[in-house]
């Protein structure tokens, strides 16, 4: 199964995608999670990356596209993917397009999460991440320990792009550029809206009924 997840800045894609990667056994590839780790590593992709990112800006699309084609090509997602922040662009939604044909597959399913504009800067606000596994923590799912990461120990930090100011710019660029890839797939009939407001596991459940 191949699943895009879209949806605006603090949705719940990444939260979401750890879930069902866990219960449908498919690896979640996050263009932000990779994209952060290669910053913190300073690596040359990394150091070209941060400063887009720290901006709340999109980073260009050649250099995403490449990371999922070779994603792909690893052979980690033989049996399917969910990819959470990818595509974000109508290039990107096209180059896509040529990378899974070109593997003799398809889009199955497009989950839109759907929260409203103060939810989602409620909840960013409160984010902490952990910067080793990329786990999000906020008001509603706090850490075990305050300040650490339940899964490796590591120390939780802000991500820069959740100050006020960087979120508006995300909140705008996907305004501009991603929410109307739902139209893109839309003729496809394989969109499927789903409210992202309740708790973790109530999304859970309606993301899982979405994909049935
Ligand atoms: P990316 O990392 O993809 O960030 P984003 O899309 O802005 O989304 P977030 O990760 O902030 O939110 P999320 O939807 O994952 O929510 P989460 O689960 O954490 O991209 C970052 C940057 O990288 C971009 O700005 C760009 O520069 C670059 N980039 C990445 N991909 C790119 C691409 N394809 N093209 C170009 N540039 C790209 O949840 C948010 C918070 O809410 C957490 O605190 C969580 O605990 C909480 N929460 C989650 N669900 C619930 C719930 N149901 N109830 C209450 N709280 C909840
Ligand atoms: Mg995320």
């Amino acid at each position: 199964m191949n699943v895009i997840l879209l949806g605006p800045p603090g949705a719940g894609k990444g939260t979401q995608a750890k879930r069902l990667t866990a219960r449908f056994g498919i690896p979640q590839l996050s263009t932000g999670d990779i994209l952060r780790k290669a910053a913190a590593d300073g690596t040359p992709l990394g150091k070209k990356a941060k400063a887009l990112m720290d901006a709340g800006k999109l980073v260009p699309d050649e250099i995403v596209n490449g990371i999922i084609d070779e994603a792909l090509a690893s052979g980690q997602a033989a049996k399917g993917f969910l990819l959470d922040g990818f595509p974000r662009t109508v290039p990107q939604a096209t180059a896509l397009d040529e990378m899974v044909q070109r593997r003799g597959t398809r889009i199955d399913r497009v989950v839109v999460l759907e929260v409203p504009t103060e939810v989602l800067v409620e909840r960013l606000s409160g984010r902490a991440t952990c910067p080793r596994c990329q786990t999000s923590y906020g008001k509603d799912s706090p850490p075990k320990r305050p300040g650490i990461c339940d899964n490796d120990g590591e120390k939780l930090v802000v991500r820069p792009d959740d100050m006020p100011d960087r979120v508006r710019q995300r909140m705008l660029e996907y305004e501009s550029k991603t929410a109307l890839l739902t139209g893109y797939y839309k003729a496809r009939g394989v969109v499927r809206p789903v409210n992202g407001v309740g708790t973790v596991d109530e999304v859970e459940k309606r993301i899982v009924q979405a994909l049935q």
